[in-house]
């Protein structure tokens, strides 16, 4: 599975990128960052900013997407309730 959340407008971001662990290393991540990507470049505007945060392992799946990392100009920031 994975989504696609934003305001339709300037900011996206990528989450709940997730393949369960059975199927893991067969491609589907791959495919599913394919299809999210996709609708992206069709549907946003160009100037639209995307993001994500990676987990460990998956920064590799991004950069085959043109992620990269935004440190250190800027560096990313949670909070859970
Ligand atoms: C991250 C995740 C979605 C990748 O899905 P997947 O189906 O295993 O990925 P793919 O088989 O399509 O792999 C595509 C590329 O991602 C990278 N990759 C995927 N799993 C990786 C791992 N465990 N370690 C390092 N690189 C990894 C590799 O570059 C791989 O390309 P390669 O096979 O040519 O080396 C999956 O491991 C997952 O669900 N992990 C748990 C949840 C999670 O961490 N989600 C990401 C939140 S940001």
């Amino acid at each position: 599975m994975g989504r696609v959340i934003g305001d339709g407008g300037c900011n996206f971001e990528l989450v709940d990128v997730a393949v369960h662990p059975e199927y893991q290393r067969r491609g589907l991540g791959y495919q599913i960052m394919e299809v999210l990507m996709n609708d992206l470049r069709a549907n946003a505007p160009k100037s639209a900013y995307v993001c994500l945060i990676a987990d460990r392992g998956a920064p590799a799946l991004y950069e085959k997407f043109g992620f990269e990392l935004t440190a250190p100009d800027s560096v990313g920031m949670a909070i859970q309730f």
